[in-house]
């Protein structure tokens, strides 16, 4: 609304307004945009839309009943998707559409200033390898859009058993899918309408469930621009594959929310109390940095050497998320994963 508000007031309103980019739908909680209002408004204001459909581009044209949300809607002036997601090709393979020549144009990088040959360059990143393209391109030509339908109605009816398995009417009590997604993923919080001793923490649902053999990814609950807290949740995005494993998820989906029901998330403070003093103002170190993570129970120091690397329990990480300001436990993610891999001689 308040960009619609600045957008209305006309070129003014929308002076420092570069671009308005609209999510076909977004990853965390699959909530697919208004497209068409919103691009009505930016291009009666002069501003370009971008569409980014990356995790919905390959998907939702099978999805049916859905509004049009690319090139076909007015003032949409571009649309990315990726290819290695739901079109099923090696990391590293997208596109970018545009709805115009000289629009693209302007994604190419040329110079002749400088020494050497006269450089022409049309990707976004400088050298790029042709390998994921080419198996992009041969997995496209094997699947064609019948194979993509195909795939995609399978990861639609695994989302929808999905939601039916946790919102439907023999759900999991305790957890509720936030919002209306679209497309093949979804978020799953706490059910605040039933009492507390009914609850499922959606993070310590993902840990039961990962003690179970399966990963689902925990998701904070942030303040967003406009003032809104969102729920702290737990996301899964479905693939075709989804739909032939459903037999054996659904089943640990309930009885690790079984396992947790009632039960609250770790406490920050607690986590937070027992961090040892820091300096706001001085950069963290390595070492430093190590010893919070141990003093939370993250840490990787003093590990035993033969123990299989693994991150442990998301929950507390998560409460962590959300309590310390976002640079710090930025640091501390870097600290945590680069540990992670680094030969255990060097820890
Ligand atoms: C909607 C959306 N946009 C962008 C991205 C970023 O994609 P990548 O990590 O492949 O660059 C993702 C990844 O899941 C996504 O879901």
């Amino acid at each position: 609304a308040a960009l619609g508000a600045r957008l209305a007031a006309g070129p003014e309103g929308a002076a420092d307004v570069a671009l308005v980019v609209v999510s076909a739908p977004s990853y965390p909680h699959a909530a697919a945009d208004p497209v068409a209002d919103v691009a009505a408004l930016a291009s009666a204001a002069g501003v370009p839309v971008h569409v980014d459909a990356c995790i919905g581009g390959f998907a939702l044209p099978f999805w049916p009943g859905l509004p049009a949300w690319d090139l076909r809607v007015p003032g949409v002036t571009s649309v990315s998707a990726d290819l290695h997601k739901y079109a099923f090709a090696p990391k590293g393979a997208s596109v970018l559409l545009h709805r115009d020549r000289d629009r693209q144009r302007a994604q190419y990088f040329a110079t002749t200033r400088w020494p050497g040959y006269p450089v022409v360059n049309p990707t976004l990143l400088g050298s790029r390898s042709g390998g994921p393209l080419a198996a992009a391109w041969a997995i496209l030509q094997a699947l064609g859009a019948d194979g993509l339908a195909t795939l995609a109605g399978r990861a639609r009816r695994a989302t929808l058993a999905l939601r039916d398995a946790v919102d439907g009417p023999a759900g999991i009590d305790g957890l509720r899918v936030v919002g209306s997604p679209v497309g093949p993923l979804l978020a799953v919080a706490a059910d605040d309408a039933v009492p507390a001793e009914r609850r499922v923490d959606p993070h310590l649902w993902a840990d039961a469930v990962s003690t179970r053999g399966w990963t689902l990814q925990a998701q904070p609950g942030l303040e967003q621009g406009d003032g809104t807290r969102l729920p702290h949740t737990t996301h899964l995005t479905v693939t075709p594959v989804t739909d032939g494993v459903l037999g054996e998820l659904v089943p640990v989906l309930r009885a690790a929310a079984d396992d947790v029901r009632g039960l609250p998330r770790p406490d920050a403070g607690a986590l937070l109390g027992s961090l040892p003093p820091l300096d706001p103002a001085a950069p963290l170190d390595s070492a430093t940095a190590a010893a919070l993570l141990d003093a939370v129970g993250l840490g990787t120091v003093g590990d035993d050497p033969d123990a299989a690397p693994g991150v442990g329990p998301m929950a507390p990480l998560l409460a962590l998320v959300e309590a310390l300001p976002a640079p710090l436990v930025e640091r501390l993610l870097v600290e945590l994963l680069a540990r992670l891999v680094e030969p255990r001689a060097a820890v």
